[in-house]
């Protein structure tokens, strides 16, 4: 028994969602009774939480044996038995408000009184889901992500009726659950995560259809550019096409402004639902057997990130500008539930938001799609000269940050270090005569600023610096190719004299992410 008085939870549905929430409690030490329609369906929910169990287990995750963790699960095919002892319910049947409903009414009525009522809906409203109750202010949203066991996000949202009890008692519980809390403050569609996931998701798919972009190239430029766990297509599979089909509709019915995927519907109409049916936008060895699609390390790198995250940086500002939630709870909400390596907030500011407005912009212009409409935050933010990290603020401070920008590279003092950035994106050799002075000028300008203790000279492009602009020597004559060479030699002196280490972060194709996440390249 927890110390919030919470000792038996019931969980409605043992789907995908369900069984892996059941899972969650059984092995924070609570007693779950797991409900579903069929003794079937249950069967196989207990196999599948043995599995991930095991799995688990190896890796030396869980505290106690796996027959024990079993033990507390005990299964029913009827809500009124599942529900009679409980503290706690968590529903997870499929997303159909009118199913939902009917099984809250049922369950409302042999439920305990003082049970807290909990949603895993990523897509139904609270208040309305509350009103099939007698306990509105004992109801709230509690939507784990997928795979339950292994993601670390929850996202809690309030109803119209929810009291501040039932958030608090929601919220410790779920650290019980060893799983970090978001609290949503307002019961929007799709919440945070839906919302952020779905503009990505359906950016890809226009890129897909409209431009003729290959999935497996969209998908290997999420993992090999943004560092992301899975692509977006993947993501898609394993989720679910039906499940995520059903998000884009349900959150656009109710105002969430976006196109929907022909590719989606298309696939679904076929049968085809991803891991779930064995086929999806990938084929795998059977059905419910995700195995990851390959990707080639060198794959998708010419295609463009910033236009990819773009639309979920303008849902960053629109939940913002709403007060949904605050920019730390929507990065945490990124990190944490869907694995992302930095925040969107990090992105965008690293990104540049002037940059961000006008890959939204050419969306909008080119599609004529209001949903690209860039954010009044945004586009006041550039107005303001909130660009990000390069003018010292954007979402985030960057207190002692400078920028200055010379011809053709650019210089940010960045305490402790300062960064050189040859900023010639399109070429590999971008070395000139004027790059070499403008080095030169730019270490003589922090040698003897005590903020910086170390120089770093990078790229902005596909590779550090392949050489010299060679166009330079076409027609040179032998007396001008030896003026050329001495700021070349200047330049390799002044480095090798300096009084400061000076680092050359070599940004070639393996490391784009580190140079994607480190340095604008297409900085404004
Ligand atoms: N239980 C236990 N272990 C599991 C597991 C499960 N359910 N699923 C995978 N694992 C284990 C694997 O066996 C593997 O273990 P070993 O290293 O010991 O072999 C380990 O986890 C890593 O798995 P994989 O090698 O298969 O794959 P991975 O490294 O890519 O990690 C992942 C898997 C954590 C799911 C990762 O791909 C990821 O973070 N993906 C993004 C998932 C995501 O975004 N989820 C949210 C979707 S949105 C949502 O859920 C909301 C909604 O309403 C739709």
């Amino acid at each position: 028994m927890s110390n919030l008085g919470i000792r038996r939870v019931a969980v409605l549905g043992a789907g995908t969602m369900g069984h892996g929430i059941a899972e969650v409690f059984a092995m924070s030490g609570f007693e779950v009774n797991l409900m579903d329609v069929s003794d079937e369906i249950l069967r196989n929910a207990l196999n599948r939480i043995r599995d991930s169990l095991e799995r688990l287990s190896r890796r030396g995750e869980l505290r106690e044996g796996v027959d024990a963790i079993m033990s507390r699960i005990h299964t029913t095919t009827k809500v009124a038995e599942a529900v009679r002892d409980i503290d706690f319910l968590v529903e997870a049947v499929p997303e159909n408000a009118d199913l939902k409903k009917s099984i809250f009414r049922e369950a409302d009525q042999y439920a305990p009184p003082h049970a807290i009522f909990a949603s895993n809906t990523s897509t139904i409203p609270i208040t309305e889901l509350s009103e099939a109750t007698s306990r509105r202010e004992k109801f709230v949203g509690m939507h784990f992500m997928n795979p339950p066991p292994l993601m670390k996000l929850v996202e809690i949202t309030r109803g119209k009726y929810t009291s501040d009890d039932t958030v608090n008692i929601t919220v410790q519980l779920t650290r019980i659950l060893n799983k970090e809390p978001v609290v949503v403050n307002k019961d929007v569609p799709g919440f945070i995560v839906n919302r952020v996931l779905f503009r990505v998701m359906l950016e890809a798919c226009r890129e897909a259809t409209q431009e003729g972009i290959k999935i497996v190239d969209l998908d290997a430029m999420a993992r090999n550019v943004l560092g992301l766990p899975m692509g977006t297509f993947e993501l898609l599979d394993y989720i679910g096409l039906d499940t995520s089909l059903f998000i884009v509709k349900a959150m656009t019915e109710r105002g969430f402004k976006a196109h929907s995927c022909p590719l989606l519907e298309d696939l679904v109409s076929k049968g085809k639902l991803g891991v779930k049916s064995g086929e999806g936008f990938y084929k795998y060895p059977g059905p419910g057997q995700y195995v990851k699609p390959r990707v080639l390390p060198e794959q998708g790198l010419e295609l463009d990130p910033i236009r990819l995250m773009a639309p979920a940086i303008n849902e960053l500002a629109w939940l913002v500008r709403e007060g949904v939630a605050t920019v730390d709870d929507i990065d945490k909400s990124v990190k944490l539930g869907l694995n992302y390596p930095w925040g969107l907030s990090e992105f965008a500011d690293e990104a540049g938001i002037d940059n961000i407005v006008d890959a939204l912009t050419q969306l909008k212009n080119a599609s004529g799609w209001e949903e690209y409409e860039p954010d009044p935050l945004l586009t006041n933010y550039v107005k303001e000269g909130r660009l990000g990290r390069k003018s010292g603020r954007g979402f985030r401070e960057y207190p002692g940050v400078e920028f200055r920008r010379y011809e053709e590279i650019m210089l940010r003092i960045d305490p402790p270090s300062a960064w050189i950035i040859l900023n010639k994106p399109d070429k590999l050799n971008v070395l000139t005569p004027k790059m070499a002075d403008e080095i030169v000028n730019a270490l003589r300008s922090v040698e003897d600023d005590p903020r910086v203790r170390v120089v770093v000279i990078t790229g902005s492009g596909r590779a550090f610096c392949a050489g010299a602009d060679i166009n330079q020597f076409q027609n040179a004559t032998p007396m001008q190719m030896f003026k050329a060479m001495r700021h070349y030699h200047s330049m390799t002196l002044e480095i090798e004299y300096y009084t400061k280490p000076v680092i050359a972060a070599i940004n070639a194709m393996p490391l784009v992410v580190v140079w994607r996440l480190l340095w604008p390249a297409t900085s404004g």
